[in-house]
């Protein structure tokens, strides 16, 4: 049978072969078919490659003895390899075959070139994902682990915190006898210590409950004044000791709402104005009702925020002052929590040294 004809019928098969550690041998063994020579070999540029060859006694064309055969192999159109026969001798058929065959070698390695890359990257991607998926199971667990931990823990401090709450209470109403100023004084800071560290773990509990989502609403109907009356009470030494004036007006109504978390909402703001406001402030309390919303405003005219920080401060930890300690910076996380949860919103006019308002519309229902 003519040679090319052959040729072509191995061609084929060339498309066929496996790609792997075989492959020199297996390409060379189907060219003995339309061509006689005795060693073939693939020497690649990059010597990281695998050297494909065939009677592999040389590494290097130099060693190669004429007569011989030898392509480039290209792809887009630099050379990667060569590929080179070497024997007795070659005729012009021979090489027209050989130059057909190495451009069909040169497309086939090609191909496993972008396929192996293609792989490779799959591969790492995969290898990616697993690790990132490994991690954030972890992450979870550790997550989960320390919510319920500080639940539980915060919950425990709850109750004592409560008993130094009430005693420094009675002991400042001197019904268990008449206390002198000095003791008075005392009992003041006791009270205002207690009264930051109550803050701050509800607002702890709060957040693990938000974040492992146990928040619901105990929805009770109550009077909204004697709500704000309570905890503006509860603040009110914070507020005295730094010769804040609070001034309130609120429309006397009833509402249906989780009483607990409307006063947390209020103790949040009011918390916020009274200590983001310096010595001789004014604080002021609106609540009123319009367009079957009930409005909460709490104004102050402390230090203000900037613009750029009306988003931020919303978030988790996010705090812009120089706080003290008592400051988690969770307050306004949680407060917008609570009031996206009665499905109302919360809005913020302030300027920096001018003062801070945060306006919060509750739906009526
Ligand atoms: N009334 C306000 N005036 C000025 N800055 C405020 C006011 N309210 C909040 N901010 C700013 O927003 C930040 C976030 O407030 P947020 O109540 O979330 O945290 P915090 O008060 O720092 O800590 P805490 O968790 O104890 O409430 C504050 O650190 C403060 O920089
Ligand atoms: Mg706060």
């Amino acid at each position: 049978m003519n040679r090319y004809k052959i040729f072509a019928e191995i061609t084929d098969e060339l498309f066929k072969i496996n790609t792997g550690i075989n492959f020199g041998n297996d390409i060379f063994q189907m060219l003995k078919k339309v061509i006689s020579f005795d060693s073939g070999y693939i020497f690649f540029q990059n010597p990281e490659r695998l050297e494909h060859s065939f009677n592999p006694q040389t590494s290097c064309l130099n060693d190669i003895k004429p007569p011989y055969l030898k392509e480039n192999l290209e792809f887009k159109n630099s050379v990667y390899a060569e590929i080179v026969i070497a024997g007795n001798g070659f005729d012009e058929a021979d090489k027209k075959i050989f130059k057909a065959f190495s451009s069909i070698i040169a497309n086939i390695i090609k191909d496993i070139e972008i396929a192996k890359v293609i792989k490779m990257q799959g591969e790492i991607l995969q290898a990616g994902y697993i690790e990132t998926s490994k991690q954030s199971t972890k992450l979870k667990r550790a997550d989960k682990a320390k919510t319920k931990f500080l639940s539980h823990v915060t919950h425990e401090l709850r109750t004592p915190l409560n008993s130094i709450l009430g005693y420094s209470e009675l002991l400042s109403a001197e019904i268990a006898g008449k206390l002198n100023k000095k003791q008075k004084d005392y009992v003041e800071d006791i009270k205002i210590a207690g009264i930051n560290l109550l803050g701050m773990i509800n607002e702890v509990l709060d957040i693990s409950k938000i974040e492992s989502g146990n928040l619901t609403l105990n929805i009770t109907n109550f009077s909204i004044e004697n709500s704000v009356n309570e905890v503006v009470n509860t603040i009110y030494p914070l507020a005295l000791k730094k010769k804040i004036k609070i001034s309130k007006k609120i429309c006397d109504i009833r509402i249906n709402a989780d009483c607990q978390k409307i006063q947390q909402i209020l103790f949040n703001l009011i918390g916020n104005s009274v200590k983001y406001t310096p010595e001789n402030g004014n604080i002021r309390i609106n609540v009123s009702v319009k367009d079957r919303k009930l409005i909460i405003a709490v104004k102050d005219n402390g230090i203000g925020i900037d613009k750029k920080y009306h988003k931020k401060i919303f978030q988790r930890f996010k705090q812009i002052t120089e706080s003290d300690s008592n400051s988690t910076g969770l307050g306004l996380a949680i407060t917008k929590e609570l009031v996206k949860l009665h499905g109302g919103k919360i809005f913020l006019n302030s300027e920096t040294g001018i003062g801070s308002e945060f306006v919060v519309e509750l739906p009526l229902n």
